[in-house]
């Protein structure tokens, strides 16, 4: 199929490249001349496992290509996607942009072509895009096209697998009167071996909406879960694992930690208490999960000035991880700036350390004051805390044995449960994590070790 995708963001860039991939003929669309320029040289200007070798694949079979010319692409289509973002960098929506999108491409499409909304767009707007597109064809003096929603539920650092292997397709109706959007849709999809489930636009509009805010819902329970273990002194891992047997739960997304970043989860929390508002609905539970999230990001802080005799004022705190979660370059929403803010506000050193040498460059100007350094050895060297916010397998693998003696104090503030606590407190670490306990019991029985004296006088531990 020909296809033209509009908008060479994350969402368009992966929906093109795995298209070419499964041979459709894709051409993407982009106003930004730079963007073009390191695509057409083969390199994703972002970082996503695998996609490099998609585009640099689809560029050299011929499938893949990229312009800046909208009408050109679109007349020559059999499918415009349009992926051109939604976000207006404040947590709301705005709809300017695939607005303006849709005025060049709708009246020059081909009479058989389909037009597939992917972008996420808010309710109200999908509710005026049937008279929007067909308006827009009749003033142009051509037929209706149909007009069909794609909504993407691809996660960052796994987008091509979540692409060309989704749970399921699901295709939003927003006007298809003779059932050509959908059947062009299926055609597209022919690759993957997952159920298309048609519905209403609103309906699937919402249905991505849903997914992402259960997802949202699931870790702030697991949040607010840990704080019950941890003044109960159970392990949450433990409790997470015995309650996944249970079909109607299962275990995903329950992972307690510093909580949930990243361009998706934070904004559609935030976006859709603020829609519903507009729309006289309260919104309680939303509320909550957002609200849980985000104290998770002010409890690091608090937890370090614990470990500290009270303040983080003049102490170097080592943060390791900038990005929302590992295998991207995703700085958007990423707790390690909330805190780092946080903790500099109070008067802290913070030095900062990721693997993603791109997030090590943009972070220092995102967080004024904010010292970031190119290996885990400078930010842990002379540290009081140390902090794992992104389970980055270097931080897991870490040779904390080695570590501890360049450190100033010998304190770990796990924010995602991937160490080894009991391990860790043999080495002379002072351990917490969230809904695990500080140090490992048996260490604190014994009395042994500077690390179990001071994890004894500690709230919130199981010691
Ligand atoms: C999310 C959705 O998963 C995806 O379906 C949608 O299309 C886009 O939004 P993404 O933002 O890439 O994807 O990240 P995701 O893997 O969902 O993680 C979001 C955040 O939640 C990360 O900060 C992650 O660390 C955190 N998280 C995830 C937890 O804190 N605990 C968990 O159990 C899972």
């Amino acid at each position: 199929m020909r296809v033209a995708v509009v908008g060479l963001g994350y969402v368009g860039l992966v929906t093109g490249a795995c298209l070419a991939e499964w041979e459709h003929d894709v051409t993407g669309v982009d106003a930004d001349p730079r963007r073009l320029a390191t695509l057409r040289e083969g390199r994703v200007p972002f970082h996503e496992p695998r996609l490099p070798e998609l585009v640099a694949d689809g560029i050299a079979n011929g499938r893949l290509s990229f312009t800046d010319d909208l009408r050109g692409a679109a007349a020559a289509a059999e499918m415009v996607i349009v992926a051109v973002g939604t976000h207006d960098g404040n947590g709301g929506w705005q709809t300017d942009t695939v607005r303006g999108a849709l005025a060049d491409i709708v009246p020059v499409m081909a009479d058989d072509a389909t037009l597939v909304i992917r972008s996420t767009l808010p309710p109200d707007f999908i509710k005026q895009l049937p008279a929007l597109v067909a308006s827009r064809r009749a003033t142009a003096g051509v037929p209706p096209i149909p007009v069909m929603l794609n909504p993407e539920f691809t996660r960052e650092g796994r987008a091509v697998r979540d692409y060309q292997q989704p749970d399921r397709v699901v295709l939003g109706v927003v006007s298809d009167p003779d059932g050509h959007g959908e059947a062009a849709l299926r055609e597209l999809y022919h690759s993957a071996a997952a159920p298309v489930v048609v519905m209403g636009a609103i309906d699937a509009a919402i249905t991505k909406l849903g997914a992402n805010l259960f997802l949202a819902t699931k870790i702030s329970f697991a949040n607010e879960l840990a704080e019950i273990c941890d003044a109960f002194g159970a392990d949450v891992d433990t409790v997470v694992d015995g309650m996944s047997y249970d079909s109607r739960i299962g275990g995903s997304f329950l992972r307690a930690g510093v909580g949930f970043g990243g361009s998706c989860l934070p904004n559609q929390v935030s976006m859709t208490i603020r829609t519903a508002a507009q729309f006289g609905v309260e919104t309680p539970l939303l509320t909550a999960v957002d609200e849980v999230n985000h104290r998770r990001r002010s409890q690091v802080v608090e937890r370090a000035a614990t470990l500290l005799d009270g303040t983080v004022r003049g102490r170097r705190i080592a943060l390791l991880g900038l990005t929302f979660k590992p295998d991207t370059d995703d700085l958007r929403d990423a707790p390690a700036l909330t805190i780092a803010g946080e903790l500099l506000e109070l008067g802290a050193t913070v030095v900062a350390y990721d693997p993603m040498p791109t997030a090590r460059e943009r972070s220092g100007t995102l967080v004024p004051g904010l010292e970031v350094v190119p290996a885990a050895a400078d930010a842990l060297r002379g540290a009081d805390v140390a902090v794992l916010v992104t389970e980055w397998p270097e931080f897991v693998e870490l040779d904390w044995a080695l570590a501890g003696p360049t450190m100033s104090r010998r304190n770990i503030i796990d924010g995602r449960n991937v160490l080894r606590g009991a391990e860790l407190a043999a080495a002379g670490f002072t351990y917490t994590s969230f809904g695990r306990g500080t140090v490992a019991p048996e260490v604190v029985e014994e009395g042994i070790g500077a690390g179990a004296t001071r994890v004894a006088s500690l709230q919130w531990g199981r010691g």
